[in-house]
């Protein structure tokens, strides 16, 4: 029997995948097998086939149902030349040279097939934590020097283990999978493509904190990700990894999927809750932390997707192993995502270390269009704009706050040399307009503001006047909103005042 794989990620199935599988289907006879796959993550090259051979996985790409009938004549089902023909997949330099430990299994197995997972390492975590204290748990994930993958990247085992010491009747596990920044899917592609390993994470948070019960907080525009964690959650509830006594532990962990409805602040932690417990999403004030008074006022771990996907890995091979790779205070691997004006748009997991340039040139390929890529966004819609002489910046927290940018969640959106970055900085205001909770004056009140004072700086209103009123504006932002919607929304908007003075009429001195 052949076997070939063809992607059942958003993604894929966008651009085609499910006509793919028809026309195969129907100019093959019974003796081929396909299975549905998550992305490898090079999504310039989907709708991906491929197929099984003794040398390996030889892939074709991006396949369309009518080249089917030509790649058939050539030998697709042997692995054989085709203009399409990639050769081994695992041998392509933008999949070869990552460090696919979170994303280890996404495009090799079946994402809602238990016994593939299996098969390939799962659930080994879980093995592990079931013979440990719920400390040595937190201990192994303090060790590896996992930072939150959602944006603020604060210490997860220190967030931990204040669920851990906070003494209380029921406390939660909550996932947040609201994944609302642009140019981001890191979160969306694991979900559909190894719903499992995020399962096996939350249930070892579960065991660590003495939690019963999860929540997985999705955004409503991720149907396909809904299905494949629903499979998988049923898929582990009948085999004993979910419900009570797993694995005949004696030890109780329940898993839900929630949906979210469409809101970006929604992805802040606090209002998150508010939403799950079916209120409007509006932030709360800090303290006291989710962690102490989280879901229903009880101690609650809120962790990004990533984060907690990234838990198997650290458990099955232990903190030590996971904090090897990266950077500084940046250990671990990142899931880099690649969006916007690039030739090589998709998912790259790389260690903390890589330069930016890097990553946009040789894996990213430069610009779809072919101009000077002349910004790039880093970490979301509230991440800074960094020009070309920020390219050789490493990808580290550090290295990034260092400079006034942040890297969020990993998400990279590029921009040639056509964009206009005031713009840019007149949509940050824009979108925070939009998106706003309201609780909050500076951020309700000061992005409205923020809107026209740009559009005077534009139109050459009493320029230098607004200028210094729109850094003012800026500044009280920053210090004065409650969360980061507000407080970061400057970041975009003083980046590209900083570097593109010229896209606003000014001379840089006077910007
Ligand atoms: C406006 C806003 C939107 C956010 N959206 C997300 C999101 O979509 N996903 C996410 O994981 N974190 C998001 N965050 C960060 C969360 O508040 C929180 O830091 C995160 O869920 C904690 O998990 P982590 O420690 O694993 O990163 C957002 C924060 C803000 C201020
Ligand atoms: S900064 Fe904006 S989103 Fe955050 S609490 Fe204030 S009004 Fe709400």
């Amino acid at each position: 029997m052949t076997r070939l794989f063809i992607s059942r990620d958003s993604t894929a199935l966008s651009l085609g995948a499910e006509q793919v599988v028809k026309a195969i289907q129907q100019q093959t006879d019974s003796k081929i097998e396909i299975i549905r796959n998550g992305s490898r993550g090079l999504y310039w090259l989907e709708p991906l086939v491929e197929v099984e051979t003794a040398q390996g996985r030889v892939a074709y790409g991006p396949v369309q149902a009518e080249d089917v009938a030509s790649l058939m004549d050539a030998g697709l089902l042997e692995g054989k030349q085709h203009p399409l023909y990639l050769g081994n997949i695992e041998e392509l330099p933008y999949f070869k040279n990552q460090n696919r430990l979170t994303f280890a299994r996404v495009g090799i197995t079946d994402p809602v097939n238990l016994d593939d997972y299996l098969s390939h390492d799962g659930y080994k975590g879980l093995k592990n934590a079931l013979g440990l204290q719920p400390s040595d748990i937190v201990k192994h994930v303090t060790d590896s020097g996992l930072r939150g993958r959602g944006g603020a990247a604060f210490p997860t085992g220190i967030k931990w283990n204040t669920v851990l010491n906070a003494p209380a009747d029921q406390k939660y596990i909550v996932c947040n999978a609201d994944e609302g920044d642009s140019g981001t899917f890191s979160d969306r592609m694991i979900m559909e493509g190894d719903p499992f390993v995020l399962i096996e994470g939350m249930t070892i948070a579960g065991l660590a904190v003495g939690a019963s019960q999860g929540y997985i907080y999705l955004r409503v525009e991720y149907p396909h990700a809904k299905i494949a964690l629903n499979q998988a959650i049923e898929a582990a509830y009948k085999n004993g990894y979910l419900g009570e006594n797993i694995q005949d532990s004696g030890k109780t962990f329940h898993l839900e999927v929630r949906s979210g409805a469409g809101a970006y602040v929604c992805g802040e932690e606090t209002s998150l809750l508010e939403s799950l417990e079916g209120k409007r999403g509006m932030v709360r004030f800090k303290p006291p932390l989710p962690a102490i008074v989280g879901l229903f006022g009880k101690p609650t771990i809120v962790n990004n997707v990533i984060s907690l996907a990234s838990i198997p890995v650290i458990l099955d091979k232990g903190g030590e192993y996971y904090k090897n790779y990266g950077m500084g205070r940046s250990r671990g691997t990142l899931p880099l995502q690649l969006a916007g004006n690039i030739k090589h748009p998709g998912l790259f997991e790389a260690a903390f270390g890589l330069t930016l340039r890097e990553i946009l040139y040789t894996y990213g390929g430069g610009s779809a269009s072919g101009r000077p890529i002349r910004a790039v966004q880093v970490g979301g819609p509230l991440g800074a704009y960094m020009p070309e002489s920020q390219f050789d910046t490493p990808l580290d927290y550090e290295a990034f706050a260092a400079i006034g940018a942040v890297l969020g969640h990993g998400g990279i959106v590029v921009h040639d040399d056509t964009t206009n970055m005031a713009d840019m900085a007149r949509y940050a205001m824009e979108f925070c307009v939009e998106e706003s909770c309201g609780k909050c004056t500076p951020c309700r009140i000061g992005s409205t503001r923020g809107v026209e004072v740009i559009d005077r700086i534009v139109g050459d209103v009493e320029k230098s006047k607004n200028t210094e009123l729109l850094r003012d504006l800026c500044d009280t932002m920053l210090c004065g909103s409650l969360c980061a919607m507000g407080g970061m929304t400057p970041y975009p908007v003083l980046s590209s005042l900083n570097h593109f003075p010229e896209d606003f009429g000014l001379e840089a001195s006077k910007a």
